[in-house]
């Protein structure tokens, strides 16, 4: 198939859209939380109707802009490409070597011990692992709503419940509710800081307050993918040194621009990353220039300089344009922006992907909403330009 053979017909038909979509008043309506007293029942944030990027790869449309998953459109670094090259003579051998340099790189950067790290390919594989690890026995998991999925659909699928807790009105994390939901059968609480999809953050003091106190309970996972973006950006590490039951995890997704290399890893006490060594062995995923290359790009910090500057400066000009065409957008700490829209989502992403541009959209709190993750200046204008036709 090529992309003229994607039509709205056969899409809306594939996707089980046709029919009965939700119809929204014109009015963009700001998201503002409501308490959700059944637990594990009704989430606020619908995951995305129109799985766009599976649309774009089934159908092979060609997208000018692609502004769906939060990539880094400058990556790898050009240290890390040189590296993945030198590296791929050690095809032929297991990772051992190369995968204990890069935990030991790891260790010395975020001050813990080489056994305290667990490196995987991408940071799904940890999220994915650790909800393995912890609730095979069911229970139940706590954490933000709307927030990052990936680690709760996988608790869910294994049997586990969702306690979603409702952000606050001004996009944190309401920590005393999530403090309050752990009960005996709570297996962790996950947060996501900065989060996705809102770009927000909840202040590092009150996450640091909040995982001393709850992780004398429960594990308390935090995921900062997005934390080198941010200004002043802090991450919870420091907990983990002082022996506290909190795991952190970060990607080279983002930052450094090696989404498709796959690398991830987490920090955390040596009991935790022995628990999922128990049942996988994460590193066995890696490639080896992979792993050459993340090492390359972990002491490039020139390149990493660059993506945040060219980020920030491309989420300035995002940010600004849609309040110029009458949108709200939520202020972002991150790569990506999130915005309420007044047309319903499977109309909206089909228009941008008619204009070649791939955005993503969510349904949160019965109202929809557009996430466009940032690219280069070119891509973020033809973003503007788009949605400028679409709106007006
Ligand atoms: C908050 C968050 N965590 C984890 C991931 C997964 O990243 P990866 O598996 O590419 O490391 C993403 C990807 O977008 C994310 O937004």
């Amino acid at each position: 198939m090529n992309s003229s053979s994607f039509n709205r017909r056969n899409w809306l038909k594939q996707t089980g859209l046709g029919a009965g979509a939700l119809m929204f008043g014109a009015q963009v309506v700001p998201w503002t939380s409501k308490a959700n007293p059944a637990f594990g029942m009704t989430p606020l944030y619908q995951p995305s109707l129109i799985e766009t990027h599976k649309v774009i790869e089934r159908d092979l449309i060609e997208l000018k802009a692609r502004l769906l998953a939060n990539e880094n459109p400058y990556g790898p670094s050009p240290k890390a490409i040189e590296a993945l090259k030198e590296a791929a003579i050690k095809g032929n051998r297991y990772v051992y070597n190369s995968s204990k340099e890069f935990a030991e790189t790891l260790a010395e950067k975020e001050g813990v011990t080489g056994k305290q790290i667990l490196i995987s390919p991408g940071s799904t594989d940890i999220l994915e692992k650790f909800a393995f690890a912890t609730c095979l026995k069911g229970g139940n998991v706590i954490s933000a709503d709307p927030g990052y999925m990936s680690i709760v659909n996988t608790a869910r699928a294994i049997g586990a419940t969702w306690k979603n807790i409702p952000l606050k009105d001004d996009y944190s994390h309401d920590l005393k509710a999530m403090e309050k939901a752990v009960d005996s059968e709570t297996r962790f609480v996950y947060i996501c800081n900065p989060n996705n999809p809102t770009g927000t953050i909840t202040p590092i003091e009150e996450i640091k307050a909040f995982a001393k106190k709850v992780s004398k309970k429960v594990p308390v996972f935090i995921d900062e993918a997005y934390i080198e973006l941010m200004d002043g950006g802090e991450s919870a590490v420091g907990l983990v040194q002082e022996g506290y039951d909190v795991v952190i995890c970060r990607t080279y997704s983002k930052i450094h621009g090696m989404a498709g290399l796959r690398i991830g890893y987490m920090v955390a006490s040596e009991e935790r990353v022995d628990k999922i060594q128990e049942l996988v062995r994460t590193e066995m995923g890696i490639s080896v220039t992979s792993l050459h290359a993340a090492i390359a790009s972990t002491k490039d910090l020139e390149f990493q300089e660059k993506t945040k500057t060219l980020n920030a400066e491309a989420r300035n000009y995002v940010f600004n344009s849609l309040q110029d065409l009458g949108y709200k957008p939520i202020p972002s700490h991150t790569s990506f922006i999130l915005y309420p829209i007044n047309i319903p989502t499977k109309d909206f992403a089909e228009k941008m992907l008619s204009m070649g541009v791939g955005i993503r959209v969510f349904t949160i709190n019965d109202k929809p909403y557009s996430r466009v993750s940032m690219g280069t200046m070119g891509e973020v204008k033809l973003f503007v330009d788009s949605l400028d036709q679409i709106t007006g």
